[in-house]
């Protein structure tokens, strides 16, 4: 059936195409990437650290796709906000989630989405970035709005160059579109803390993506620090 749906898919409404995949029931519409967090185990014990020993309150997820990671942070019992600017696998996610009453996922662009945020600004907030596919690459853009307006930050970005691990795997897009150093350095003003996985990649699970990890303040910049061995603090 997963066939039949992709076949006839770009000639029905992209909500019904959604509902549709979730019809499907089939194992690839809700784990694309293995599991949660691309399957990478000491990344999910790194993102449920950061939400212990940080206190997040919320999280916000960029990149909903199939809603297999928001489905993992559902089960912190926390608000959950996603992003997707794909109404299919918008609609696939809402289905997916349409018993946890704390999730939401809107339909649009993760800039747009950041900036609709009107409220609980010095909450803890997770934000977990992984809104990178297509042409325009938004995250810079969504780094500048975090900083500007919440100081309490923890940042996630999936993806990312790890600087001294080249077996993790990150997304690269072309000239000044890789999710490197060098491409988010524009967007700082001072270098802030910045943290990547210390455990070799080839003793990660799953996908074995990169990831960076940031925090918009220094007290919890410290507790990352002095309480998260699996991330090690980058040293220019
Ligand atoms: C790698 S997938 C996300 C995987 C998901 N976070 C997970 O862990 O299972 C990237 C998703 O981001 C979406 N996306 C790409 N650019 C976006 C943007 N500017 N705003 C919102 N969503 C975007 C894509 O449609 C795709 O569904």
């Amino acid at each position: 059936m997963r066939k039949l749906v992709n076949a006839i898919a770009p000639y029905l409404p992209a909500s019904w195409v959604g509902k549709l995949d979730h019809r499907t029931r089939h194992i690839r519409n809700f784990f694309p990437y293995g599991g949660p967090m691309n399957g990478q185990t000491a990344r999910a014990e790194i993102v449920r650290e950061l939400i212990e020993y940080c206190g997040v309150e919320r999280i916000i997820e960029t990149g909903t796709f199939r809603g297999t990671t928001t489905e993992w942070f559902a089960g912190f019992d926390l608000p959950v906000l996603s992003f997707e600017v794909m109404p299919r696998f918008a609609v696939f996610s809402r289905k997916r989630l349409a018993d946890s009453p704390k999730v939401r996922i809107e339909i649009c662009n993760s800039v747009d989405g950041l900036k609709q945020i009107t409220e609980d600004f010095s909450k803890v907030t997770l934000f977990y970035l992984d809104a990178h596919w297509y042409d325009y690459l938004p995250l810079r853009e969504e780094y500048l709005l975090i900083r500007e307006k919440f100081p309490k930050a923890v940042i996630v970005i999936d993806d990312f160059k790890v600087p001294h691990d080249d077996v993790y795997t990150y997304d690269d897009y072309g000239p000044d579109m890789a999710l490197t150093l060098e491409y988010m350095q524009p967007a700082f003003d001072k270098f802030p803390a910045i943290f990547f996985p210390n455990v070799p990649a080839k003793f990660e699970t799953g996908q074995r993506r990169g990831c960076a990890v940031m925090t918009t303040s220094d007290e919890l910049a410290a507790i990352i620090a002095a309480r998260i061995p699996l991330l090690r603090k980058w040293e220019a």
